[in-house]
């Protein structure tokens, strides 16, 4: 079911939600631009894969020359231009971990910073990904930028920060943000969105009069740093564009790969 809420902003709401806690359970609200079809075509379900087929071709050919700087400065020159064509949060990746044994899980965060060493992220260091990152080192990252017919991998080693830089990036973050890393013991389940939002205001009130909230134990940054870079581009009749930067014995070495 979906309607249109004051402000612009579509309502879904879900009839099978639980009748528990109902308006945080069952309802979410999504920017009406987000929903593209919504309203547009009555015969476009969205659950229609035959019909979901988008071309693609807005780039001319990725020449491996585009790498001969290394990875870094068409990383970095992509990120910007998928921002200025209107990827919102360009810099959200999916980041992939994995367990000892093999098993491979997913999900979106921030890249907080790039550089030659690699890229940085901020979590939960107890979080499910913080436990898979300390059991086994490696992990991988993708940015999605579909609007703009472009994506990036990357996979390498994954480290945590030291202390001294998960600081100075704490230091920058919102107070909001840094009651909520007190408030969250980020993958662990809780009893209801009230218990949840008790903790919230139990981290405020011990921050009351505190001028600069300090960092929790838990929490901190990584850095991913990459041994394998592709990019991608999508090309007219899915004949995509893939060039590899490989690090090979401490130099990089850049292939085309077949789509
Ligand atoms: C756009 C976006 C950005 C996010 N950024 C972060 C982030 O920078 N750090 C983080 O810990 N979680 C972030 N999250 C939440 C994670 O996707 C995830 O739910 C959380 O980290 C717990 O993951 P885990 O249980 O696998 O450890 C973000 C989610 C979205 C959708």
């Amino acid at each position: 079911m979906q309607e249109n809420a004051p402000g612009g902003a579509a309502e879904i709401v879900h009839p099978s939600a639980p009748a528990t806690e109902p308006f945080v359970a069952a309802t979410v609200h999504l920017a009406a631009e987000t929903v593209p079809h919504a309203g547009t075509d009555p015969h476009l379900e969205p659950t229609d894969f035959d019909t979901m087929r988008v071309g693609y071709g807005l780039h001319e050919r990725l020449a491996a020359a585009h790498l001969s700087g290394g990875w870094l400065p068409l990383f970095t020159a992509w990120l910007d231009e998928a921002g200025r064509r209107g990827v919102r949060e360009p810099n959200a990746m999916v980041l992939g971990t994995a367990t000892p044994d093999g098993r491979p899980s997913t999900r979106t965060v921030l890249c907080k910073g790039a550089d030659e060493r690699g890229l940085q992220f901020f979590t939960t260091t107890t979080s499910r990904k913080g436990a898979q990152l300390a059991a086994s080192e490696f992990a991988s990252v993708t940015f999605p930028w579909l609007v703009v017919e472009r994506q990036v991998h990357m996979e390498g080693p994954c480290h945590p920060l030291s202390r001294e830089d998960s600081l100075a990036y704490w230091r920058t973050r919102p107070r909001g943000s840094q009651v909520a890393a007190w408030a969250s013991e980020q993958s662990r389940p809780v009893d209801s969105v009230s218990a949840l939002e008790a903790q919230y205001a139990d981290a405020e009130r011990r921050f009351a009069g505190v001028d600069e909230i300090p960092m929790p134990d838990r929490w901190g940054g990584f850095r991913l740093s990459p041994e394998r870079v592709e990019f991608w581009q999508g090309g007219r009749d899915r004949f995509h564009d893939r060039v590899e930067c490989r690090l090979d014995a401490g130099n990089w070495v850049v292939s085309r790969l077949q789509p």
